[in-house]
C-alpha cells in the first residue's frame, strides 16, 4: 500500500473530515504514530533526493515530527522555527505569520547560528492551508540569503501545485463522496 493509501485509510479509521478541517489528532498532531510519520517522511523525502538539500526547516509544533522523519531519510539536520525567542538566541531572523485556522498571529524565530547563506532549504509541515507559515519561512530564508528548494507537507488544503503533499483536501473530499 502506498503512503497516500495508508494515510487515507487511517483518516477514515481514526480521523474526521469536517469541511475544511481534517481531524488527525489521534495519529499525527496530538497523539503521534511514529511508524506512520516515518512512512510519510520517507515518501516526501524521496521526491527531493535529487536536490542538494542541506537543511529541513519547519515551524513549531506539529511540523517537527515530520521534519525529523524527512531529515533522517535525507541525512541532513532539521531546524524548527521557534514561536518564542529564548534569551539564548541573541541574533536571529524573524517573521510574523497569521494562522487563519487558529485566528492568531505568531512570530517565528530562527537563530543566525543554525541557518546560513549557503543553505539549500526544504520546508516541511503537517498542513499547508493559506500559506502563511511558508510565507514567514520564505521571509526568514530571504533575510538569511539562503535558498528555498521546495515545500513538502502531509495534507495540502490549497490549490497550489508547487507544494508536494501526500494528500490534498480535494483527494479527501473525493474519497468521501466516492464512498457515499
Ligand atoms: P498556513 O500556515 O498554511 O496559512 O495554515 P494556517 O495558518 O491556516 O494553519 C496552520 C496551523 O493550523 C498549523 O498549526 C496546522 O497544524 C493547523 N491546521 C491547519 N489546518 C488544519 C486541519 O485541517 N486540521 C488540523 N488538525 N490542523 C490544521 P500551527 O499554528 O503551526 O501550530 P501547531 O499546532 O503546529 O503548534
Amino acid at each position: 500500500m502506498s503512503a497516500a493509501e495508508t494515510l487515507m485509510e487511517r483518516i477514515h479509521k481514526d480521523g474526521k473530515i469536517n469541511g475544511q478541517i481534517v481531524k488527525v489528532d489521534q495519529f499525527l498532531n496530538h497523539m503521534v504514530d511514529p511508524v506512520l510519520i516515518h512512512l510519510l517522511g520517507d515518501d516526501l523525502a524521496a521526491r527531493f533526493s535529487q536536490y542538494p538539500i542541506t537543511k529541513i526547516l519547519t515551524a513549531e509544533t506539529s511540523g517537527i515530527m515530520l521534519a525529523q522523519a524527512v531529515a533522517l531519510k535525507l541525512q541532513v539536520p532539521f531546524v524548527y522555527a521557534k514561536k518564542k525567542r529564548p534569551i539564548t538566541m541573541p541574533e536571529y531572523f524573524a517573521a510574523a505569520s497569521y494562522s487563519f485556522t487558529k485566528q492568531e498571529s505568531t512570530t517565528l524565530y530562527v537563530s543566525k547560528e543554525v541557518l546560513h547563506r549557503e543553505d539549500q532549504v526544504l520546508f516541511v509541515d503537517d498542513f499547508f492551508a493559506k500559506g502563511s507559515t511558508l510565507k514567514a519561512i520564505e521571509e526568514i530564508i530571504g533575510q538569511c540569503g539562503a535558498s528555498l528548494v521546495g515545500a513538502a507537507v502531509i495534507i495540502n488544503k490549497s490549490q497550489r501545485t508547487d507544494i508536494e503533499s501526500i494528500l490534498t483536501l480535494d483527494d479527501l473530499h473525493s474519497a468521501v463522496s466516492g464512498s457515499e
